[in-house]
């Protein structure tokens, strides 16, 4: 196989162009783009795979990172029975709205958001107050957080009862249905 025919089919291998067709030259040519190939789709899967990571790592989300410190560490005393300084750390809405100094963070700048600030003792007492200061990894956490958007991805919580409305009825089938037993309040009734 020549060089010309080789590069006009792009997926045949080395191994397919014949030595007895080439000359020295050509195979090293060859030789050189299979490399190239192959160094470049593994490059592409390196840099996949970096870019990949660092999104799962850059961004915190608030149920499975921040909340989970927030329960362990802070809700002993910012909670709705105990709002020291007015902060309920409960909530995501309690934690945006925050306490007698306003929100508690500031979505973007970690470093103007009262929360970091009380974490790294910018502001002082340092939060957890009486405890050990939350390790950096945490406090990393957190900032990221705040720095990605501070977005809220908790499952809304609601105190809302819902009843069922029938408006029409079920579908029963033939085995099951006993006109005699079956009573079916009328939509009305249903409402109330
Ligand atoms: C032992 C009780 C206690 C714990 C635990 C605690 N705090 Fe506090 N927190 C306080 C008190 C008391 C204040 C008021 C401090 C002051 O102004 O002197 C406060 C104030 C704050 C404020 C400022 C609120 C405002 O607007 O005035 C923030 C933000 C805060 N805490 C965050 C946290 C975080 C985050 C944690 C967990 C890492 C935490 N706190 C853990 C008692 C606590």
């Amino acid at each position: 196989m020549r060089l010309s025919q080789w590069l006009s089919r792009p997926g045949t291998p080395l191994s397919m162009a014949q030595p007895r067709f080439v000359t020295r030259l050509e195979l090293l040519i060859y030789t050189l783009i299979e490399t190239r190939k192959k160094l470049m789709s593994v490059n592409a899967l390196a840099i996949v795979l970096t870019v990949a990571v660092n999104i799962a790592a850059a961004a915190p989300s608030f149920s499975r990172d921040i909340q989970p410190i927030l329960q362990k560490k802070c809700q002993g005393c910012h909670q709705p029975a105990s709002k020291m300084s007015g902060l309920d750390l409960t909530t995501f809405d309690g934690f945006s709205k925050g306490g007698k100094r306003g929100p508690a963070f500031v979505t973007d700048r970690p470093d103007e958001s009262v929360v970091v600030r009380y974490l790294t003792a910018a502001l002082q007492p340092r939060m957890p107050l009486g405890e050990a200061p939350l390790p950096e990894s945490e406090i990393a956490l957190v900032r990221d957080w705040i720095r990605d958007g501070a977005k809220n991805d908790s499952v809304a919580e609601t105190t809302e009862l819902r009843t069922p409305v029938y408006l029409q009825p079920p579908v029963i089938t033939g085995s099951v249905f006993r006109p005699t037993v079956l009573k079916l309040p009328s939509p009305a009734t249903a409402r109330s």
